[in-house]
């Protein structure tokens, strides 16, 4: 029997999910059906008991689902704690694993598909959310040699660096305290894009040569792509690597098999 997957999320109907999946599935020769769920905001747990009891093998957790998915798996790996938050359940019979492939996604995406120096490099991560929890320690891992998160809300980001202090070089800060500092990465992890909106940072923050990454994506550039490329950035970055690589990890968690992404990053660019 072909095996039942979905995506979960409200608002869910534009998620491009299904077409990556489906892709994967063609490409590795994997009998899988994958479908949207639109959850219910009161009833979450209801609609995952009920994927679960027709069937269900593995769901993607989508906004603003990651938290409650989190508390709902029985077992969690070490990612999905680190995020406290889970984008990637795993369902063995009664028994529901969480997982969190979106700080995996982000570094493939970054350093496999577009080759950037994260080590030693000054990293600014915008936004003090789950967004940013989930990515903080894949970045961290991978050595540079500063990393700010910076937030609206300053306290959120305080407090997220003074969590994760024992990982690496990280501090935090408000978004108004960045005044006269430089980064060759800075990465936008906020939910100021949803509303087209970018956060507000010195126009002079991105050092020259520096790169910008919007964890967002939209089929037009995102209003943080617009920012980095007004600031001549020598990548100006969105989030639809990100999201193939979430992807295929949650992916090759379910069915044990690694797909190509540069085919199906590649044909969704083109869509
Ligand atoms: P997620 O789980 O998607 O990260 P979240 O936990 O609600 O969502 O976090 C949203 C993040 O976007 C927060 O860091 C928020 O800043 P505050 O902590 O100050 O609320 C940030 N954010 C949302 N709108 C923003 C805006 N217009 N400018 C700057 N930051 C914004």
């Amino acid at each position: 029997m072909t095996d039942q997957y979905a995506v979960i999320g409200n608002p869910i109907e534009h998620s491009k999910s299904p077409q990556i999946h489906g892709a994967f599935a063609r490409q590795t020769g994997q009998d899988i059906a994958y479908s949207r769920l639109l959850g219910d905001l009161e009833e979450f747990e209801d609609d995952v008991d009920q994927f679960i009891a027709g069937g269900g093998r593995g769901l993607n957790v989508t906004v603003p689902f990651k938290e409650r998915a989190f508390r709902y798996a029985h077992t969690l790996s070490e990612r999905a704690r680190d995020a406290a938050a889970v984008n990637t359940l795993l369902i063995d019979g009664d028994r529901v694993h969480g997982d969190n492939t979106d700080g995996v996604g982000l570094l493939r995406d970054l350093t496999c598909n577009h080759q950037f120096a994260l080590r030693g490099a000054r990293v600014l991560l915008l936004g003090a959310g789950g967004a940013v929890r989930g990515v903080l320690r894949p970045l961290l891992d991978a050595e540079p040699q500063t990393l700010v998160i910076a937030n609206r809300t300053a306290q959120k980001a305080l407090a997220l660096a003074a969590a994760t202090a024992a990982l690496g070089p990280v501090t935090g800060c408000g978004l108004d305290e960045l005044a006269g500092r430089q980064f060759d990465l800075i990465v936008n992890g906020t939910a100021a894009g949803l509303s087209a909106k970018v956060p507000a940072l010195p126009d002079d923050c991105l050092a020259e040569g520096g790169w910008t990454y919007d964890m967002l994506y939209a089929s037009e550039p995102t209003a943080f792509v617009e920012w980095g490329r007004a600031r001549r950035a020598a990548r100006a970055l969105d989030g639809l690597g990100m999201l193939v690589e979430q992807a295929a990890e949650s992916f090759r968690l379910w069915r044990g098999v690694m797909p190509d992404t540069a085919p199906v990053i590649a044909a969704l660019r083109s869509a």
